[in-house]
């Protein structure tokens, strides 16, 4: 088990940082608590400057927190330095080592722990990760993609307690990245090695993780399974970053148990009158040609080719001028150009935030409920 106990890094500087800042210092992460169990898959998922890479720095002690205490297993490492904290870590840029061809960097640490028979077992993981034609290569003389690879296979070659793999996908295609995400996936249930995941990539995080921990300027905005975190976003920020489309969030009014939100009237029972965000995934909205009341009416601005659908941007007209609602629409079905539309929620499928939170309720139809109605 890995525990983050208020957990807070400070650098000087402050100025452009996304972090916090006062006093011209940069907060990269904010009292920060986390618990990651043994074997998990865990990923860190956020925009850049939140301070994922920090997080894990902190982790593989390679940084100093300024207050807070780092735990792995039963040993509080927080003062340990890296060598002996045994785990692997995998940096954005990968830091090979420029004069040893492709199986001693792999080999390295190996080498450096004494373990017999250390190319052989170089070689295997290589193989696994489609580097066996270059094995006599120097990083010069590999692409990014291979470099990273390369990186890769030296963290899993040495088999620590834990891997700390940051953005290790990056620069891999997106043929070559699916592939490596789903090695990676196997390996890690084979191995049952304690993962942190860090990417921005939100598809990748759902694919790949048991859970999710959102990061939003230093902080923890929301952790779950992937299914929670996309069903059920805590905040609007999350809502916003999970999703391979974004979801929409639409201000309305709550009156009386009817919400009004862009010229769409929609029941809301048990939600307290007052101003709304009514967030719905694109994905849970069809489209309609006929007018409807309670759905958003607009024009057709936009119309993205997504393979085997479209997104259908629905401009909002007068009085909500500037409002813009999107709704998937299975390929073949996409309007034109201009047109008059509606997208229609799908029952259950909403949800609603006031203040930026999510709200919770039992008793609404058409709109969020509790995951089991337990509460
Ligand atoms: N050595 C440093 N000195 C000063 N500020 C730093 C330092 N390292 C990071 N920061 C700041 O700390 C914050 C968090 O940085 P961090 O690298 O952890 O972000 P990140 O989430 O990994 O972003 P990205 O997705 O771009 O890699 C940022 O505001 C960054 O500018
Ligand atoms: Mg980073």
């Amino acid at each position: 088990m890995i525990v983050l106990s208020g957990l807070t890094k400070e650098f000087p500087g402050g100025g452009s940082g996304i972090g916090g800042k006062e006093q011209g210092k940069v907060t990269a992460l904010d009292r920060l608590d986390l618990e990651i169990g043994d074997g998990e898959f865990f990923a860190l998922l956020g925009p850049s400057g939140c301070g994922k890479t920090t997080l894990l720095r902190s982790i593989a002690g390679l940084e100093t927190p300024t207050a807070g205490t780092v735990r792995i297993g039963d040993v509080d490492v927080t003062r340990l330095p890296p060598g002996k904290r045994d785990v692997a870590m995998v940096f954005q840029d990968y830091a090979l080592f420029p004069h040893m061809d492709v199986t001693a960097n792999i080999a390295y640490p190996l080498k450096i722990k004494k373990v017999p028979q250390r190319e052989a077992r170089a070689a295997e993981v290589a193989a696994r990760l489609s580097l066996s034609e270059l094995l006599t290569r120097r990083p010069g003389q590999l692409s990014g993609g291979q470099q990273q690879r390369v990186a890769l296979a030296r963290a899993i070659a040495t088999r620590p307690k834990a891997f700390l793999f940051d953005e290790p996908l990056s620069n891999l295609d997106a043929r070559l990245r699916l592939e490596a995400r789903t090695f990676l996936k196997r390996l890690q249930r084979e191995l049952a090695v304690t993962t942190i995941f860090v990417t921005h990539d939100q598809s990748e995080a759902l694919a790949l993780a048991d859970r999710i921990a959102v990061m939003d300027a230093g902080r923890i905005a929301q952790i779950g399974t992937p299914a929670e975190v996309f069903q059920r976003p805590a905040t609007t920020f999350v809502a916003s970053f999970i999703g391979s489309t974004p979801m929409n969030l639409i201000p309305g009014e709550i009156a009386g148990s009817v919400l009004r939100a862009a010229g769409a009237t929609l029941p809301a029972e048990g939600v307290p009158d007052g101003p709304i965000t009514y967030g719905l995934r694109p994905e849970y909205a069809d489209l309609s040609r006929v007018e409807r009341e309670d759905a958003f009416g607009g024009t057709v601005a936009v119309v993205e080719n997504l393979g085997t659908a479209h997104l259908v941007t629905l401009a909002v007209g007068d009085p909500y001028e500037g409002t813009f609602v999107q709704a998937v629409v299975p390929e073949g079905e996409e309007p034109a150009l201009g047109e008059t539309a509606w997208a229609v929620p799908r029952p259950g499928r909403a949800l609603l935030y006031r203040d930026d939170l999510l709200v919770t309720t039992t008793t609404m139809s058409g709109a969020a409920r509790t995951s089991s109605g337990r509460a």
